[in-house]
C-alpha cells in the first residue's frame, strides 16, 4: 500500500530480511540506494549503478536482483533479503558464509556480498548445484579479485559447512590455510568501505571533470551559482588550494594539479568540485556551470607525441619524453651475427583500466589544525604526505584512516579523493564526503601503460640464448604517475628469467593526452613480456625444441647473473617450477596435437607456456617497512600493522608471522590496521613488497617481543609461551617461570609494558649508466600453461585451462596465495583478451569487459617452495608475478593452435579473425 506524501514523494512499504518497514521517496530513488540510505544495510555494495557489475545484488522475492536497477516504485509489497539476513538461525552465519571464509572466496569482499546473494537464490532451490548451474547463477556479479574458483568451490561446498570456521588455534600459523582475520566482516557484509560510513553531518562533493582531452578554460562568474542554489556552499577550483596544487609519485614531479589551471590535459580531469548538499549538487546541470572551452587536437599516441611538430604535453619535458631507462650488459651487436637462429617481432598492447569494483570514496573532517582523512587506499603514509603538502601543512598532522579497500591492483596508489575532501574539510571547517562514479572512476585513474615494443632475439645452435634487445616506448598518458617506475623496471626484467649473456634495453615513457598511466599489476613487466616470451617460443620452434624445455634449458639458476649482473645467490625457483609443469605439458601438448591432426574442423586445440620473474620492493631504492608489536598492562597483545590489506591478505600474513615469531597464537592478538596515526609507516601496498618487506618487519617484531620477555625471566630462546590475562607463562625443560605484566612499569599512554619493534629495508644497490647492478633483494619466479581451442573461422578463442607453478619462498598461508595466483591469472586473461579502456567509449563496466566467471578455465596452482633467507619464513611475493606469465602463454598457445603470433593485445575476436586470414585460414 503506497500514500502519497507530496508532489513527488510516497511512502512504500515492504519487508527487508523478515521485517516489515516502510520509506518515503522519490519513485525512481533506486533500491541499493533505499536500502544504504534509508535503512544503513551497507551490506548492499554499490560498484556501478548501473546493472553491470552485480555487487548490489539482493534477493527480491527470491529472485537475484540488482538492486541499482530497481526503482523505488516497484518496491511495495516486496520482500527483500540482503547479506545482513543470511544467516540460518542456528549459528551466526549462514553454512554458505562459512564456506566463503574456509575456502578464502573473500578477497577484498567488495562483491561478496552480491556473490552470497545470488548464490543464496541458487542453493534455495538447488542445495548442490554442479559447476555449470553455478556458473550460469552468478554470471551477473564481477569478481576483480578472485579469479572466480574459490568462489565457485565455496559454492558447490556450502552444504558440508553447517558449523562454524575458526580462526587456527593451534601449532604453526606460517603455512596454515587461517580463515583471514578480517573474512567475517567481509562475508557478513559489515566490513566499511569508502562509500559505507561519513559523518552525519557530511557535505557532499562532486567534482566536475572534463569531457575533452585537450583544451584550454577560463571559468566566468562562479558566485553566480552559488546565489541561484542555497544548497551550493562552496564551489571549490585552483584557488583554494591552501599548499600546493599538484601532487605525483616523485618528490621531484609534483605535475598533476588537484584543479586544473586552465588547461586540460586529458577526459577526467578535475577543474572544480561543487560542495553542499547531496541533492542540490547532483541536479545542477553541466551547461549550468559557467565554464568556457576552446577545444584543442589532442595528442594521441607516441607516434604522435614524438612527432615533429607535436605541442608538449607539459612545457618543462620538451619533446614529451618524461623518462628513459637503460641497461646494456655484452655485445648485443656481434652476437646477433654470430647466433644459429633469430627471431623479431613487435607488439601493441591496450591501455587496461583496474576496474575494481569498489569505486574511489571516503570522507574528510578537520579536527583543529589536523585533517583527518577516511578512505580507500593503498599507501596511506604517501597520501599522508601528498595531502599535506597541498594542505601546506606538516605530515604529522594529516592523520591518514584506511577504510577497506575494494580493490586496488595498483589503482589506489596514487591520491584520487583524499587531496579534494581534504581541501573542502580544510576549507570550510566542517565533514565532507564524496563517492565516485563507476565513470569518474574509470576516467580519472591511472591505467596500465599502453606499450609499443619492438625486440629481436637469438639463440645458438644448441639451444642457449645468446642475445636479446628491445626498445618499448610507454605510453604514460597526461602526468607521471609511475611512468618512470614502468621505465626503470622493465629493463631489469626486459630479457625475462632466463641467463641472456648480451642484452640492449631502451624504454621511453611519452606523455600524451591519454589518462595518466600508473601502477597496475607488473608495472609494464607483462606488456615487455607478451612480445620476449613470444619470440623465446618461436626461437625453441626454430631449433626445433619443444618451447617449455628450451625455457628449462635457459632458466635462470641460483649462482648465475641476471640482465643487471646480479648474481643470485639464493631463492631461485624457475627451473623447479619448469619441471613440475612438464607432466602437464606433455598431456596436454599430446592431447592438443592428436586433436588437430584426427580434427580436420574450424576448432584448433593449442598449449602454450611463459614464464616470468619480478624483483620485490622498489627497484634500487630503499623501501622500509615497520611493524609494531605491544603488551599492555592488563595482558592485551597487539599488532599494529600499517600494510594496507587490499585483499590480498596483508593483515592475516602480518599476524600469523608476528605470531609464530612471538611464539603465541594468533588468536590472542588485538589488531590495528593503517591509521597513520597508530601504526608505524609499513609503506605501500604495491611492487609485491608487503609479505617480503613488512613481513620481515613483522617477525623481527616479533622476535624483538619475545627476546624482551625472555630476558626478564632469564629464559632460554627455544622457550615456549602462554599468556593468560596479564600473566605469561614462559616454559623451559618442563619449568614454568611467571611474568605478572601488571607488576611491570607503563612506557606509554596505552599503558603498554612491552613493545616489540621491527623495521626491514630489503638490501638492493643503484644501478649504473648502463643498468648493472643489484635492484632488488630478491625475486619471485614462475611457469604457467594455458591451453585453449581456437574457431579458425570466427577469430573466437576458449580457454580450457591453466596451470601454474609458482615459486614464492614459502606460502605462508596457501589458501591465500592460491587466490592470489588465481585471481591474477584472472586479470591476465583480460589483458590478453578482452580490455581495452578508450576514453568516451569503455568507460563503464557494460563496454569495458573484465573477466567473468565463465571466462575464468579450471586452473591448477603448484606452489613451489625455494626460500628465500631474506624474506620471513622463507616467504618473498606473489602479488604481481600471478599475472605476468598468463597473457604470452596464451599468445604462445595460439601461436600451437594456429601458427599465428600476436602482434596486438587484447586479442579481440577481430584481430585474431585478421590475423587468421593472413595466416591463410580465409575461406
Ligand atoms: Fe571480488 Fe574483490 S573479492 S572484487
Amino acid at each position: 500500500m503506497t500514500k502519497t506524501k507530496s508532489n513527488t514523494e510516497i511512502e512504500y512499504r515492504l519487508t527487508i530480511n523478515g521485517v516489515a518497514r516502510s520509506f518515503v521517496s522519490d519513485p525512481f530513488k533506486r533500491l541499493a540506494n533505499v536500502l544504504r540510505d534509508d535503512f544503513g544495510l551497507t551490506g548492499t555494495k554499490i560498484g556501478c549503478d548501473a546493472g553491470d557489475c552485480g555487487a548490489c545484488t539482493v534477493l527480491m522475492d527470491g529472485r537475484q536482483v540488482c538492486s541499482c536497477m530497481i526503482p523505488a516504485a516497484q518496491t511495495d509489497g516486496i520482500h527483500i533479503q540482503t547479506v545482513e539476513g543470511l544467516v540460518d538461525g542456528k549459528t551466526s552465519l549462514s553454512a554458505l558464509q562459512h564456506s566463503f571464509l574456509h575456502h578464502g572466496a573473500a578477497q577484498c569482499g567488495i562483491c561478496t556480498p552480491g556473490m552470497l546473494m545470488a548464490a543464496s537464490a541458487l542453493l534455495n532451490v538447488n542445495p548442490k548445484p554442479d559447476r555449470t548451474a553455478i556458473e550460469e547463477n552468478l554470471a551477473g556479479v564481477l569478481c576483480r579479485c578472485t579469479g572466480y574458483r574459490k568462489i565457485v568451490d565455496a559454492i558447490s561446498n556450502a552444504h558440508q559447512f553447517e558449523t562454524e570456521v575458526e580462526l587456527k588455534t593451534e601449532g604453526m600459523a606460517v603455512g596454515s590455510r587461517m580463515i583471514r582475520v578480517d573474512g567475517l566482516e567481509k562475508v557478513s557484509g559489515s566490513d566499511l568501505f569508502g562509500a559505507d560510513d561519513a559523518p552525519d553531518d557530511a557535505l557532499w562533493i562532486r567534482v566536475i571533470r572534463s569531457p575533452h582531452e585537450r583544451a584550454e578554460f577560463k571559468l566566468g562568474d562562479l558566485n553566480a551559482l552559488k546565489t541561484k542554489y542555497l544548497g551550493l556552499i562552496e564551489i571549490l577550483t585552483y584557488k583554494d588550494v591552501p599548499g600546493f596544487n599538484g601532487f605525483g609519485i616523485y618528490p621531484h614531479i609534483k605535475d598533476q594539479p588537484v584543479f586544473a589551471v586552465e588547461k586540460i590535459r586529458y577526459r577526467g580531469e578535475a577543474l572544480l568540485a561543487l560542495v553542499g548538499e547531496r541533492k542540490t549538487i547532483e541536479n545542477i546541470q553541466y551547461n549550468e556551470l559557467p565554464i568556457t572551452w576552446q577545444i584543442l587536437e589532442p595528442i594521441k599516441g607516441t607516434v604522435c607525441a614524438l612527432s615533429t611538430g607535436a605541442a608538449d604535453i607539459h612545457s618543462n619535458v620538451p619533446g614529451n619524453i618524461l623518462t628513459e631507462g637503460r641497461l646494456k650488459k655484452g655485445d648485443v651487436e656481434s652476437s646477433f651475427s654470430r647466433a644459429a637462429v633469430i627471431s623479431e617481432g613487435e607488439i601493441q598492447t591496450s591501455c587496461v583500466e583496474h576496474a575494481y569494483i569498489e569505486p574511489e570514496a571516503g570522507f574528510a573532517r578537520r579536527v583543529g589544525n589536523r585533517i583527518e582523512i577516511t578512505a580507500c587506499t593503498q599507501a596511506p603514509a604517501m597520501d599522508q604526505e601528498e595531502c599535506a603538502n597541498i594542505l601546506g601543512i606538516k605530515p604529522e598532522d594529516v592523520r591518514i584512516i584506511p577504510t577497506a579497500c575494494g580493490g586496488g591492483f595498483g589503482g589506489k596508489l596514487d591520491v584520487s579523493v583524499q587531496p579534494i575532501i581534504a581541501i573542502a574539510a580544510w576549507k570550510l571547517r566542517k565533514p565532507v564526503r564524496i563517492i565516485y562514479s563507476r565513470i569518474e572512476s574509470m576516467s580519472s585513474s591511472t591505467k596500465r601503460h599502453p606499450a609499443h615494443a619492438r625486440a629481436k632475439a637469438a639463440a645458438d645452435a644448441n639451444g642457449k640464448l645468446v642475445a636479446i634487445d628491445m626498445k618499448v616506448d610507454f605510453d604514460t598518458g597526461a602526468y607521471a604517475s609511475w611512468g618512470p617506475t614502468v621505465a626503470d623496471r622493465v629493463p631489469v626484467h626486459g630479457s625475462g628469467p632466463y641467463a641472456v649473456p648480451n642484452v640492449l634495453m631502451h624504454t621511453r615513457a611519452i606523455l600524451t593526452n591519454a589518462p595518466p598511466s600508473g601502477a597496475f599489476r607488473g608495472f609494464g613487466i607483462p606488456q615487455a613480456a607478451m612480445l620476449q616470451e613470444q619470440l623465446y617460443d618461436d626461437l625453441a620452434i626454430q631449433l626445433d625444441i619443444a618451447p617449455l624445455l628450451f625455457r628449462l634449458m635457459n632458466a635462470l639458476r641460483r649462482d648465475e647473473a641476471t640482465a643487471t649482473g646480479q648474481v643470485l645467490q639464493h631463492s631461485t625457483g624457475l627451473a623447479e617450477c619448469l619441471e613440475a609443469l612438464q607432466p602437464y605439458w606433455k598431456e596436454l601438448r599430446a592431447k592438443a596435437e592428436r586433436h588437430n591432426a584426427t580434427n580436420k574442423t574450424d576448432i584448433r586445440h593449442g598449449v602454450g607456456n611463459a614464464c616470468m620473474w619480478y624483483g620485490c620492493g622498489n627497484t634500487s631504492m630503499s623501501n622500509p617497512s615497520t611493524i609494531r608489536v605491544s603488551l599492555d598492562q592488563a595482558g592485551r597483545l597487539t599488532l599494529y600493522n600499517g600494510a594496507v590489506d587490499i585483499g590480498q591478505g596483508s593483515y592475516t600474513v602480518m599476524l600469523q608471522i608476528c605470531a609464530d615469531a612471538l611464539g603465541l597464537p594468533p588468536t590472542e592478538f588485538n589488531l590495528i590496521h593503517g591509521d597513520t596515526d597508530l601504526t608505524p609507516n609499513a609503506g605501500k601496498t604495491s611492487a609485491s613488497r608487503q609479505t617480503l618487506v613488512s613481513g620481515k618487519a613483522a617477525y623481527l617484531a616479533g622476535r624483538n617481543l619475545r627476546a624482551k620477555i625472555l630476558r626478564l625471566v632469564n629464559a632460554a630462546e627455544d622457550s615456549e609461551l602462554s599468556l593468560n590475562k596479564h600473566v605469561i607463562s614462559v616454559y623451559e625443560e618442563g619449568r614454568e617461570t611467571k611474568l605478572d605484566l601488571s607488576t611491570l612499569p607503563i612506557l606509554d599512554v596505552l599503558k603498554n609494558v612491552l613493545v616489540g619493534e621491527g623495521t626491514y629495508d630489503p638490501p638492493s644497490t643503484p644501478l649504473d649508466e648502463n643498468g648493472q647492478g643489484n635492484p632488488y633483494a630478491t625475486y619471485a619466479f614462475a611457469a604457467q600453461i594455458a591451453a585453449l581451442e581456437v574457431d579458425v573461422k570466427l577469430g573466437t578463442l576458449h580457454l580450457h585451462r591453466i596451470v601454474a607453478a609458482h615459486d614464492l619462498g614459502k606460502a605462508i598461508n596457501p589458501t591465500l596465495v592460491e587466490g592470489q595466483i588465481q585471481g591474477g591469472i584472472a586479470q591476465g586473461i583480460g589483458l590478453a583478451l578482452t580490455e581495452e579502456y578508450i576514453p568516451g567509449r569503455t568507460e563503464n563496466l557494460h563496454d569495458y569487459l573484465i573477466p567473468t566467471v565463465g571466462d575464468v578455465p579450471d586452473i591448477d596452482v603448484i606452489i613451489i617452495e625455494d626460500p628465500e633467507p631474506e624474506g620471513p619464513y622463507g616467504a618473498k611475493g606473489i602479488g604481481e608475478p600471478a599475472l605476468v606469465p598468463t597473457a604470452p602463454a596464451i599468445f604462445n598457445a595460439v601461436r600451437h593452435a594456429t601458427g599465428v603470433r600476436v602482434t596486438h593485445a587484447p586479442l579481440l575476436p577481430h584481430r585474431l579473425k585478421a590475423a587468421l586470414d593472413r595466416a591463410g585460414y580465409e575461406r
